[in-house]
């Protein structure tokens, strides 16, 4: 997170210089810490300013005086590539499901280019240039690569060769395979096939949510890579990940989620490196 700075790091990082030394700082994202008198609040409404997709301070849930998100705010900037990670159930699905009208956003707005998107339909984003890649469930197992690709740009049916060729410029195997029915791909084939779908309609912002889960190692790495190749053609990109360290790795910036609130958020390597995170996140999480 950005309230560090390297000046600031004990000389000696052994764990337990690093476990006083965070314990002296009393290091608690909610509020202005060390002499930096910023919260996360007020850093997110001060570098904000002019992103292409927004939530700030939300509250939503699934049940009415339930709120699984209390108060999350998030922004990426036109190219960003942002990351949100964070323990089991502290609400990052939800929070992405927010940002596509999945989930009742009671309070707080969802902004893109400034104009409010709070709760509406999913058709209704996609046509302004959101796509959502889901955590279960995100590719019609029973239908063709092709079909898959058809039902991705179903808004707009005319547009299906030219983005097929895009897309398949990005992902080479589903144009050579596009007569394959994807219930018989392996999971990794199977997320590039999500993630091609919901590039049909070119959108301009990607929601990704938990592409790497349950793939071996050299598949996750492979889907990291396509993401930044994604990235790399234009797409601002925000992923949920549950291999927090890979994420941080390829992030231009990232959120730590707990509890439906952002913990910490700074650039992929400040949080990568500060120890509050490692100590609270990365431990466990890296080992998930
Ligand atoms: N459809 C739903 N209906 C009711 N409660 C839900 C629903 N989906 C999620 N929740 C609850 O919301 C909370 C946050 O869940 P969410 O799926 O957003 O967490 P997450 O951070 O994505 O976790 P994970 O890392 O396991 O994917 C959990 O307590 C969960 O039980
Ligand atoms: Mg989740």
């Amino acid at each position: 997170m950005s309230f560090l700075e390297p000046s600031d790091l004990p000389a000696s990082g052994s764990p337990d210089n690093l476990k006083e030394f965070t314990r002296e700082l009393n290091l608690d994202a909610s509020k202005p810490t060390h002499g930096h008198e910023v919260s996360i609040e007020q850093q997110h409404a001060s570098e904000s300013v002019g992103a292409l997709i927004r939530a700030d301070n939300l509250i939503a849930g699934y049940f009415p005086g339930v709120n699984i998100l209390n108060g999350s705010d998030l922004y990426a900037k036109e190219g960003e590539l942002v990351g949100i990670i964070g323990p089991n159930g502290a609400g990052k699905s939800t929070l992405l499901k927010a940002l596509f009208g999945l989930v009742n956003v009671t309070s707080g707005a969802v902004l893109l280019r400034d104009e409010d998107i709070t709760n509406l339909r999913a058709d209704q984003l996609v046509k302004r240039g959101v796509g959502f890649v889901p955590q279960n469930n995100n590719v019609f197992p029973s239908l063709t690569i092709e079909e898959n690709m058809q039902m991705g740009a179903y808004q707009d049916p005319k547009s299906f060769k030219e983005r097929f060729e895009v897309v398949t410029d990005l992902f080479p195997a589903l144009g050579t395979r596009r007569k394959q029915r994807t219930g018989s791909l392996s999971g990794g084939e199977r997320q590039m096939v999500a993630m091609g779908r919901a590039l049909m309609m070119a959108p301009s912002v990607l929601l990704l949510d938990e592409p790497s889960a349950g793939l071996s190692p050299a598949l996750q790495d492979e889907v990291f890579v396509r993401v930044k190749d994604i990235n790399a053609s234009g797409v601002t990109v925000i992923i949920v990940e549950q291999n927090a360290r890979r994420c941080l790795q390829i992030v231009d910036r990232g959120y730590v989620l707990d509890q439906g609130k952002n913990a910490y958020t700074g650039t992929g390597a400040s949080l990568a490196n500060d120890p509050k995170v490692i100590e609270l996140y990365l431990g466990t999480l890296a080992k998930a």
